[in-house]
């Protein structure tokens, strides 16, 4: 009896603590009061100058002209505008499963995406360029020479579709602009179809336009609302119709243009990049630990649970033990994630954060092997210890109390440090759905600098350092256990 009790005390605490996470996890998410009227945009901040990254006295912000059309709209409506950044493809389900209520991201309105998303009145018009490296200058005069040819494109853009039409084209779709930009300077593809205002922001010694041009060369960018959302439709149409009048748009352009031009030092060696961008590896870590201890806590929950049910006398929970370990440890925690965090929200219209999705994935996927290595501790006891338990007069539970787990606990005590040194580094996964932790802001930070190298060197050193010290707390956890074995 008081065993369960203090059992249920602990589990009470960690949803007091679960609760108290919550307000952190919508600083993030689009979870929060409805006291003051939020206005929740999303973006893929990687599009200077419509949206990007900029250190801005000392502090990572997201700005550009988009950004500044959606502070007037949300000052129109007397909201208080958040903001969601994720990749670009990822940004029609949030519109739909409601995450984000608008979506601008220098988005072009075409039929397709119209059948599931409503759109504004367009509120700038670019044109389709082919970036290259300057030494292939004279190799593309037309479209035609692009045949057969490795392109780069944004996932989920229009580009994307563009690239397609070319006949015999390779094309390799990524998240960002950035990405595509490193791809073309390391010889990975050789041109890459994006807008010319974005186009600008990149060219440089290396980085060209090439003559060729898309068929398709206009672009137009527009605001995609959810379907049936018309209040905000009209009220997003009014403020474009405002500014549009008092040629602010224009200006708006002009002036993200300009802060995209004012480029950082490209040469930082790691020290001034780690330096420099500290704050984004502070925070970085400061979640990335939030989700491990945090998966651990629930994974060695769920473990237990299931290493009880495989052992357990009833076939049926049995059966599902086995069921849960083998499917669970058999499918990619990415697909995991991408069910929690997509899957059930669209299906059921139930939205994770993604602190929420991030630390159930973690515990779910941890719990199966957690459980494994339990039952693993637990059928390692010889079976003569719980018999002599037993014939002293002690109960099962007591035997299993006092005798077995103690020992099965020592002996999987290296296999559970694994395990835990392996969420750590697994809670990287999490940063694809917008988690702010180390491995995210070292992509924020590549962005911001243009450096391939040093910003994953930083994670590197980070996620080794913490997983060292995590593995030295073991080993003297371990040392201080088995000092019984050697008296
Ligand atoms: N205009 C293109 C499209 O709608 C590309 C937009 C990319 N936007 C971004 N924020 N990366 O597909």
């Amino acid at each position: 009896m008081k065993l369960i009790s203090r059992y249920t005390m602990m589990l009470l605490a960690l949803l007091v603590l679960l609760t108290t996470v919550a307000p952190v996890a919508s600083a993030t998410g689009t979870t929060g009061d409805s006291s003051s009227k939020k206005l929740v945009l999303g973006t893929s901040a990687d599009f200077a100058p419509y949206e990007f990254h900029k250190v801005i006295d000392g502090k990572d912000q997201i700005v550009g002209f988009d950004i500044a059309i959606a502070k007037e709209i949300a000052a129109d409506l007397g909201a208080e505008l958040v903001i969601e950044d994720m990749g670009f493809d990822g940004l029609l389900p949030a519109l739909q499963s409601g995450r984000v209520d608008m979506v601008i991201s220098g988005m072009t309105p075409t039929d397709e995406r119209k059948k599931s998303i409503d759109f504004s009145d367009t509120y700038y018009k670019s044109k389709q360029v082919i970036m290259i490296r300057n030494t292939d200058k004279d190799k593309y005069p037309t479209m035609a020479e692009l045949e057969n040819e490795k392109i780069g494109v944004q996932k989920g853009s229009i580009q994307e579709t563009i690239g397609q039409g070319i006949p015999g084209a390779k094309l390799t779709a990524l998240d960002k602009i950035s990405d595509i930009v490193l791809q073309l300077q390391t010889n990975r593809v050789n041109a890459a179809i994006v807008e010319d205002t974005v186009a600008a922001g990149y060219l440089d010694d290396i980085i060209g336009l090439a003559p060729a041009i898309p068929d398709e060369e206009q672009v137009e960018a527009a605001i995609g609302i959810r379907k049936g959302n018309t209040e905000l439709l009209t009220a997003v149409n009014g403020t474009l119709e405002r500014l549009k009048s008092e040629n602010k748009i224009e200006q708006m352009v002009k002036e993200a243009s300009q802060l995209n031009a004012d480029k950082l030092d490209k040469n930082q060696n790691i020290f001034e990049v780690f330096w420099q961008y500290k704050s984004f590896y502070a925070t970085g870590v400061g979640y990335t630990l939030l989700l491990s201890a945090l998966g651990v806590i629930f994974g060695v929950i769920i473990g237990l649970i299931i290493c009880l049910f495989r052992l357990h006398d009833v076939a049926i929970l049995r059966w599902i033990g086995t069921a849960y370990v083998e499917v669970i440890r058999g499918t990619p925690m990415l697909v995991q994630l991408m069910i929690i965090y997509y899957g059930v929200s669209l299906t059921f219209g139930i939205n994770f954060s993604a602190l929420q999705a991030g630390i159930m994935t973690l515990s779910i996927n941890s719990g199966a092997y957690l459980a494994e290595i339990f039952r693993a501790g637990v059928q390692g006891v010889d079976r003569g210890q719980l018999e002599a338990a037993r014939s002293l007069g002690m109960g099962r539970t007591a035997a299993m109390r006092f005798i077995v787990l103690p020992q099965a606990f020592k002996a999987v005590l290296p296999a559970i440090g694994n395990e835990f040194v392996t969420i750590i580094k697994e809670s990287s996964i999490i940063s694809v759905i917008g988690m702010v932790d180390i491995m995210y802001q070292a992509s924020v930070v590549k962005n911001i600098t243009y450096q391939g190298m040093n910003p994953f060197l930083i994670a590197a050193a980070i996620y080794f350092v913490l997983t060292f010290i995590l593995s030295k707390l073991l080993g003297r956890l371990e040392r201080k256990l088995s000092a019984s074995d050697r008296r």
